[in-house]
């Protein structure tokens, strides 16, 4: 079998264009060499690949992907195989099969698959597939839909200052960047940053996900908590027991709702890959990884490094915080960056207005605007911003018909 890798003289090849994610599951005959001719072309970010839909679960859930190639040897539609991926990804795939597998397409229309596509292929057809299934973006086309940023703050180790972080930078948002923010915590058993930002919230997060009935923009915005700093919260449960009915499904759900109706979504988190953070993961845009210059610290960030690897959490969405970067403990930023291959991207004073800000329940950026940290943190939450909200064009951004 002879699979044409040139492409078409007419394709458009622009070097500007992003590219698409792309994980491949499955084997069917002519799979090998499509594996092949995607790894090196340039519009397709090429993540890997695994005949194993549960193996590939990681790269699925957390691999930000595109477009899932699913390659079939069954010649009627594998809806198992198919219901397996969609229980780790809302990507669109894209079914590929080999010979007279024609009994495949009258099902498939009727499924969950952006496309379906007989092998052998020329690639430039594949790759026009690709960019046409990514497009739709796993919605239902023509489905309208703004894109809140969702900012995660996480460490592997508690005490770092991840809620520290994570409530300032959050009101900061709200507050002197005047977007819509949400501050959702995460830390499911212990989550504190209702206490940090002074509030007395009467729902959490909990009681949301028991609540019946679909979510939606407009429920969730019963359940959450104003701050005066024009900040939404959503807390934590109030149990440690309650923590467990959060499910990776329901906060998976509870992201995307929360996307329609904010421009900036700050997720605090626990010092854990749980499922809940996974599903977070999946659906991070920025991922503040708090490290601060202490060598257990350094030791679990890397971990968490290579974890976030594993994952195929995209590189570039991790953003490196320093905390307490000023402080004189016999390590310096720079032995940080060397030892964790990374670049720190903001760097975070310690400052006494941090303790009693937190002692008082008013975060340190509202209560002491001058101090060192604050200016940090409004640096940061400039940072935030999605640009296009930042240039005051609004979020919306449409889904067209690919
Ligand atoms: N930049 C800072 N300067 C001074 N104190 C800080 C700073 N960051 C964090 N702290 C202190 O460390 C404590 C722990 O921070 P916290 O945000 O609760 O950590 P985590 O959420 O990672 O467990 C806070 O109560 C705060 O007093
Ligand atoms: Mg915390």
């Amino acid at each position: 079998m002879s699979i044409d890798t040139h492409s078409r003289p007419d394709a458009a090849r622009p070097e500007t264009r992003d590219k698409v994610r792309v994980f491949m599951t499955g084997d069917c005959e002519g799979l090998a060499e499509l594996r092949q001719a995607l790894g090196r072309h340039p519009e397709v970010d090429f993540v890997g690949s695994s005949t194993s839909i549960s193996e590939a679960a990681g790269a699925l859930r957390g691999g930000h992907l595109g477009v899932v190639l699913h390659g079939t040897r069954f010649s009627t539609f594998p809806q198992a195989e198919i219901a397996a991926i969609r229980e780790h990804t809302r990507a669109s795939v894209i079914l590929l099969a080999s010979g007279e597998a024609s009994a495949l397409l009258d099902e498939a229309l009727e499924a969950e698959v952006a496309d379906v596509l007989l092998l052998p292929q020329m690639t430039e057809n594949l790759v026009f597939a690709i960019r046409k299934a990514s497009r739709s973006g796993g919605r239902a086309p023509g489905q309208p839909g703004r894109r809140g940023r969702i900012v995660t703050v996480f460490s592997p180790k508690g005490g770092t200052g991840k809620t520290v972080i994570s409530t300032n930078a959050a009101a900061a948002v709200a507050k002197y960047e005047g977007k819509k923010a949400l501050l959702l915590d995460l830390d499911l058993q212990f989550g504190d940053a209702a206490i940090m930002l002074g509030i007395e919230p009467e729902k959490t997060i909990y009681d949301l996900v028991v609540a019946p009935g679909e979510l939606d923009t407009e429920k969730l915005a019963g359940y959450v908590t104003r701050h005066g700093s024009n900040l939404d919260v959503l807390p934590a449960p109030l149990r440690p027991e309650d923590a467990e009915l959060v499910t990776e499904t329901k906060l998976g759900k509870l992201l995307e709702v929360a996307r329609e109706s904010y421009d900036v979504i700050v997720v605090d988190t626990s010092p854990f890959f749980h499922g809940p953070m996974l599903a977070t993961l999946d659906r991070t845009d920025e991922l503040l990884l708090v490290c601060s210059l202490d060598v257990p610290t350094l030791k679990n960030v890397r971990l968490a490094l290579q974890t976030l690897e594993l994952l195929s959490f995209p590189p570039d969405r991790i953003r490196l915080v320093l905390n307490r970067a000023n402080s004189k403990v016999g390590m310096k930023p720079g032995e940080v960056e060397g030892a964790l291959e990374v670049k720190v991207r903001f760097s975070v004073p310690s400052d006494r207005s941090v303790p009693i800000a937190v002692n008082r329940g008013n975060p340190a950026v509202l209560a002491d605007a001058r101090a060192d940290f604050s200016r940090s943190l409004r640096e940061m939450a400039k940072a935030i911003v999605p640009a296009e909200v930042a240039a005051g064009k609004g979020s919306r951004r449409w889904f067209g018909k690919g």
